[in-house]
């Protein structure tokens, strides 16, 4: 009998919480858990997530045991398994991240740009404290990692935490491969994809399919190329996602790239069409947040007609992190797009920067795949800029310096001049009052 596995969710109060609990669960057979600790900083939020993952497990009929908390010690103490995904300040912060460098003409995203920056300086304090006591409480844990924006987190981490035994993953280049496969009848499980980049900054430049027993890539892009991509389900900011995914490839056709790249490729367009008054903030507060509330409060008010018109769906988000926990629970040296320092895995990128490559997962860890080849001038001449525009911001963090932040905002690509540059950084920092470590 192998033996039962305790797993923590830490910022157990996110609205994908379900969605993991119901991946993982549904994979008794490789990975047995038989108790979740859910951990949040806040308490209603946490609960909530208890009260609809009870409420789930009974309606599946799922043995477990569910514990909720907001002390860090009982929440990692014996775990073998952390799965983190923090969100500092919220989605009322996620908010001003969108909003405010939209007052000043420029994109606002909660992960590119500015806006993502900002909430990069909230994510290293909050993330950098919570990795802290995982390895005070927990130091035999492998913390699987979804905290935003992912490639700062990740930069900093390893600086302060080199040892810490994190893998850093995103379900956006899975995400896009799987609705590609979609869009144009292939099977992805055949697929073997070549992806590099940053996160939420990369590109596909080859995907090899089994089955085919041949690079599928340019057909693809031969058809993006005529017909555009066009996303048959989901919400209209991610249509509008695939079909300028579409237009980048029209534009550059060596390459499918993220769909992330837009913010920098046509942020222009992004700005003029945004409403600076209703962003994603405010969509996903008003759906998919709200959703989850009414879910807890149908299951309060206990009435079974509403209640059975809800779930949650176990989707690729759950369904990724799920399996690569897997991989290293079972040693099973699957292949996952993963952010790994880069060490030559890209061979003509600094060798200091964090990147997003293909990698093995197996009982050791995480192995990346070098590329062996060079990438072409215009993938390095974006991923230089951005990796140093981040870098500068964690040295920011790190010097509590207002110069460095400056000048990773002035070399943002996102930013047009260090004048815009200073006063979005100083509105950003008063919004940010508590949450930021002070600029000097
Ligand atoms: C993808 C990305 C995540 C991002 C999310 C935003 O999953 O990989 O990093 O947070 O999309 O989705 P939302 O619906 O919250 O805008
Ligand atoms: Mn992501």
């Amino acid at each position: 009998m192998k033996k039962e596995l305790t797993i923590c969710i830490a910022g157990a109060g996110s609205t994908y919480t379900p969605g993991i609990i119901q991946s993982i669960l549904s994979r008794y057979e490789q990975f047995p858990v038989s108790e979740i600790r859910l951990y949040d900083v806040s308490h209603e939020r946490n609960h909530r997530t208890y009260v609809i993952v009870e409420y789930l497990t009974k309606r599946l009929n799922q043995n477990i045991k569910l514990v909720e908390t907001t002390d860090p010690q009982k929440a990692f103490t014996g775990v073998d398994y952390i799965f983190s995904q923090i969100r500092a300040g919220g989605l009322k912060m996620r908010e001003l991240d969108e909003k405010i460098p939209l007052k000043f003409e420029l994109v606002g995203q909660e992960a590119c740009g500015v806006g993502g920056f900002a909430y990069g300086m909230r994510s290293m304090v909050q993330f950098l404290d919570l990795v802290e006591e995982c390895v005070k409480y927990a130091p035999q844990a492998w913390i699987l990692n979804y905290t935003n924006p992912e490639t700062i987190i990740s930069e900093a981490v390893r600086r302060k935490f080199p040892d810490a035994k994190i893998i850093n993953a995103c379900d956006m280049a899975i995400s896009i491969s799987k609705t590609i496969a979609e869009i144009y009848d292939y099977n992805h499980d055949a697929w073997v994809p070549t992806y590099y980049g940053l996160n939420h900054f990369g590109w596909f430049t080859e995907i090899y399919d089994k089955e085919l027993d041949k690079d599928v890539l340019g057909d693809i892009i031969e058809r993006a190329q005529k017909d555009g991509v066009w996303l048959n389900e989901g919400d209209d900011s991610w249509k509008e996602t695939y079909v300028n995914l579409g237009r980048m490839i029209q534009y550059f056709p060596d390459s499918i790239p993220n769909n992330y790249l837009e913010y920098y490729l046509m942020g222009d367009e992004k700005v003029a069409k945004a409403n600076p008054n209703y962003t994603r903030a405010n969509y996903v507060m008003d759906n998919r947040d709200n959703y989850m509330e009414n879910f807890y409060q149908a299951i309060l008010s206990g009435s079974k007609k509403e209640l059975e018109t809800y779930s949650m769906e176990n989707e690729i988000h759950g369904q990724y992190i799920t399996d690569i926990a897997i991989s290293l629970h079972c040693d099973l040296n699957e292949r996952f797009n993963l952010i790994v320092p880069n060490h030559g895995a890209i061979p003509n990128l600094r060798a200091d920067a964090v990147v997003e490559v293909p990698s093995y997962v197996s009982a050791k860890g995480v192995e990346p795949i070098s590329l062996r080849e060079d990438i072409s001038d215009f993938h390095k001449g974006l991923m230089e800029a951005q990796v140093a525009s981040e870098k500068l911001w964690v040295d920011a963090f790190f010097e509590q310096s207002y110069l460095k932040a400056l000048q990773a905002f002035t070399l943002n690509q996102t930013v047009p001049s260090m004048l815009v540059a200073k006063k979005v950084l100083d509105e950003l920092i008063e919004a940010n009052k508590g949450y930021w470590p002070e600029l000097k």
